[in-house]
């Protein structure tokens, strides 16, 4: 089975062996906990590696994607002129008189629509099978205006498409609105592989947000099941975070505030 790695820090460095090619990843988790982040690494790993790239944005214009990845890698423009890299717009909404987006445009209200969009770009562009990466950044908008069964239909033709051209596919998710579990599980479960992102509960309780992933399967592959803390730094590069660091500079500030009450 040929693997590859993501371009992503730490969770290439925790699964081993890499990604099957033709899989489809989920990156789950609250608003804000960087699953676009780590979703640009991947692009910007892949078009360095010569792979193309179709990212559909539901949550951005696709102007403010680009403007994040030229922050991470000066070429990107030329790799959309070239066609490396295909915008897809599943945000902008059309407004009379407005001048309208110049980009391939779809809408999270016909997510199946999204997918034969998606299958015909990668036909018209004779992708090389084995060097393709497709993004859907994030499935959030198709899971709020459409039905169960046609979101899960939709990420199963994604994974149709991945699987049919061995394309790697990485969907974010953001989980935590109530009475969505049992089809964010599905979602999960239709997925190939899956990467949970959150803050540490108990550190969270304290007011410490700590940023940590939990590589929860990779098909075929063995990994670490351990959370791994991490923070995104101001460049937007992502490293992992030293937890004694941080539970030593707790223990002295619960020393300083116990020094506090006894005076
Ligand atoms: N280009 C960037 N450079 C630096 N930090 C960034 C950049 N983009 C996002 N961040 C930081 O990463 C956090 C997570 O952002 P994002 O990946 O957009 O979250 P999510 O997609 O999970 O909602 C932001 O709150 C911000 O602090
Ligand atoms: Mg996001």
């Amino acid at each position: 089975m040929d693997r590859v790695k993501l371009g992503i820090p730490i969770v290439d460095e925790f699964v081993d062996e890499g990604f099957p090619l033709g899989s489809l990843v989920v990156f789950a988790g609250p608003p804000g906990i960087g699953k676009s982040v780590f979703i640009v690494h991947a692009v910007i790993g892949a078009l360095n590696k010569d792979w193309r790239v179709i990212y559909i944005t539901f949550d951005d214009e696709p102007e403010d994607i680009l403007s994040v990845l030229e922050s991470f890698s000066k070429d990107v423009l030329v790799h959309v002129s070239s066609n490396r890299l295909v915008l897809i717009d599943g945000f902008t909404v059309p407004i009379s008189g407005l001048s309208g987006s110049s980009w391939v445009k779809v809408s999270p209200t016909n997510p199946l629509d999204s997918l034969t969009t998606i299958h015909n770009i990668i036909r018209e562009s004779s992708v090389e099978v084995g060097k393709l990466l497709i993004v859907v950044d994030s499935l959030n908008e198709i899971v709020l205006r459409n039905e169960a069964g046609l979101v899960l239909d939709f990420v199963k033709g994604l994974r149709g498409i991945c699987k049919r051209y061995k394309a790697l596919g990485l969907v974010s998710l953001h989980t935590g609105i109530p009475g969505l579990e049992q089809l964010y599980h599905a979602i999960e479960y239709l997925s190939d592989g899956v990467i949970e992102l959150g803050f540490d509960p108990s550190l969270e309780q304290l007011g410490i947000p700590l940023r940590r992933l939990r590589i929860v399967k990779v098909k075929a592959t063995s990994h670490s099941l351990e959370w791994i803390p991490y923070t995104i730094l101001r460049d937007g590069k992502i490293s992992l975070v030293d937890v004694k660091k941080i539970m030593s500079n707790i223990r002295q500030a619960l020393s300083e505030l116990q020094g506090m009450i006894t005076k």
